[in-house]
């Protein structure tokens, strides 16, 4: 049932324990919310979940296997992918292009393929390309295809980082704040999308910032706060929380 399992984590920087004996398991086919106020230490656990840190001492388990120590590459090719932020796309390539990097990510063979251009090797492209648009289709930019990434307005770069993140073919997909800067329909949107990712049978564990969409969106709820846990819960049981409450006072939320 469990797909990814912390055991303990911790992670220090000199003095400062940014996560420290964190225990959680993420269910397959969930979506699954790691909350906390500015600080707590979210961004932290997906940079060890995804291997760009290493961890300072517990275990991290993902569909069996300990991937505490693999490096980066090895963790996204077991399946894990992280949706990229804006900042990563390549802004003077289409969207379609944008897509199709992600799936040479997955097939590092892809580069070598290229050079030696057999039949196999276009036939590979096509697949690729078809799927792709699949994605672009599944994620609704096929519109905008063809355009520029730079030129696509916010939301929808948001859109296409996720879509590249999904041409890896991940079982478990991390989001870091998807709906940040979003305006409302924008951000409706993408809840509708992510809802649709799972679905689909990709996992994914959220970090989001908006309580409006934490709510509506997960199926469970992990809360943390100055990198411990401190409740874990429904949606129902996290919003009347009294620790829970007690963390996010003098946060600027939308819980209301
Ligand atoms: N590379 C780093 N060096 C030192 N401290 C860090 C580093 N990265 C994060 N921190 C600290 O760890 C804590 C958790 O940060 P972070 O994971 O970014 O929190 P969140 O994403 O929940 O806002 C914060 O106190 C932050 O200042
Ligand atoms: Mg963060």
């Amino acid at each position: 049932m469990s797909l990814l399992t912390l055991e303990n984590v911790g992670k220090s920087y000199g003095r400062l324990e940014a996560v420290s004996g964190l225990e959680f398991s993420v269910d397959k086919g969930t979506v699954h919310s790691l909350i906390g106020p500015n600080g707590a230490g979210k961004t932290t656990v997906f940079n060890l979940i995804t291997g760009t840190i290493r961890a300072s001492c517990g275990r991290i388990v993902f569909d069996g296997e300990d991937i505490t120590r693999l490096e980066p590459h090895k963790i996204a090719q077991r399946g894990i992918a992280r949706s990229f932020q804006q900042t990563f796309l390549f802004m003077d390539y289409s969207v379609l292009d944008n897509v199709l990097t992600g799936f040479h990510m997955r097939d590092r063979a892809g580069v070598i393929r290229e050079f030696l251009h057999t039949r196999a090797a276009r036939e590979a492209d096509e697949r690729a390309r078809e799927q792709a648009l699949e994605i672009v289709d599944f994620m609704g930019l096929s519109e905008q295809k063809d355009e520029l990434a730079g030129n696509l307005p916010h939301g929808h770069q948001r859109a296409l980082g996720v879509s590249i993140a999904l041409a890896c073919d991940p079982t478990l997909l991390l989001m870091d704040e998807p709906v940040t800067g979003m305006n409302p329909t924008e951000s409706n949107e993408m809840v509708e999308r992510i809802r649709r990712i799972r679905d689909r049978g990709v996992t994914v564990l959220l970090v989001e910032h908006s309580m409006r969409v934490v709510m509506d969106i997960s199926d469970m709820i992990t809360v943390i706060s100055y990198g411990k846990k401190i409740a874990q819960g429904l949606p129902d049981e996290i919003k009347h929380d009294p620790q829970v409450i007690e963390a996010y006072i003098g946060e600027d939320t939308d819980a209301a």
